[in-house]
């Protein structure tokens, strides 16, 4: 096998398996988490959970909790603890998640992650081990964060993420897989930005430490190409399971 590879790639060839568990996908706004969480779900079939993706859903269909964070991610800041975190409660309970999953974007705040960690140890107990979370925190600077913001494209029937600045579309405004029109999010304009990196400093900022502090954890640097940078969270996910 070719020491080229990225370890995804490597991964993949060799159809190797590690069993990941719950990943905790952390980080500013732009950081790539959406990205990583494909690269990730690709390697090891378990599924991303995006709480923005679950809320642009519940948004896009008109529901109750979708009428209330509709505003409240249109402002830049953070959806009720309680709402969010009863609407993870649900997806978690289903069977795709047996072998792990991606938490992309939650917990959020030192509230979801007692949920969070409460709502483990009990499992632990009740259904007897599972295995506990890994965090992973991507970190890039301010400059280069609101240029990803404010290039970004999404793909809204397939969910591929793009960039005019980066990963531009073969055909420009176009969806590579599905043919469809590009869209940009709302909340992907400077100053919508810059009021999600306040909530992230003030609420999301201690969550990173929380997790740091209990030791399965690992920093990686997110200013890399998405394929290099999936493979330090990949080598970092082996070391702390061993
Ligand atoms: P959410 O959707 O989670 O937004 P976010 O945290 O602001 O993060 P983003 O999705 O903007 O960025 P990302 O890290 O996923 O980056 P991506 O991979 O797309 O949340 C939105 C809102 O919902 C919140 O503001 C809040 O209101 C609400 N919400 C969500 N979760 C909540 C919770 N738990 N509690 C309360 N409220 C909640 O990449 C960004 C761009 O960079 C892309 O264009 C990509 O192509 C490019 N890129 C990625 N990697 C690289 C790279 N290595 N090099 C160059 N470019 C790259
Ligand atoms: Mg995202």
């Amino acid at each position: 096998m070719s020491s080229s590879l990225t370890a995804v790639e490597q991964g993949r060839e060799t159809g190797q398996k590690t069993v990941p568990g719950p990943i905790l996908l952390l980080g500013a706004p732009g950081v790539g988490k959406g990205t990583q969480a494909k690269e990730l779900v690709n390697l090891w079939g378990i599924p991303q959970i995006s709480t923005g993706d679950l809320l642009r859903a519940n948004v896009a269909q008109g529901t109750q909790l979708g009428r209330v964070a509709k505003e409240i991610m249109g402002r830049g800041e953070l959806v009720p603890d309680s709402l969010v975190d009863e609407m993870v409660a649900l997806r978690l309970q289903a069977k795709d998640t047996a072998n792990g999953y991606i938490l992309d974007g939650f917990p959020r705040t030192l509230g979801q992650a007692g949920w969070l960690d409460g709502r483990l140890a009990a499992q632990a107990q009740t259904q007897g081990g599972g295995l506990p979370v890994i965090a992973v925190s991507i970190h890039v600077d301010y400059n280069q964060l609101l240029r990803r913001i404010t290039g970004r494209r999404n793909c809204p029937v397939c969910q591929t993420i793009y960039n005019v600045n980066g990963k531009p579309p073969k055909r420009d405004g176009f969806c590579d897989v599905e043919g469809a029109a590009l869209v940009q999010r709302a909340d992907d304009t400077e100053e919508v930005f810059k009021e999600r990196m306040r909530a992230y400093v003030a609420l999301t900022a201690p969550v990173v430490e929380h997790y740091r502090a209990l030791g399965r954890f690992a920093e990686v640097d997110g200013d890399r190409p998405i394929g290099a940078i999936a493979t330090g969270i990949v080598a970092a996910v082996e070391r702390l399971r061993k």
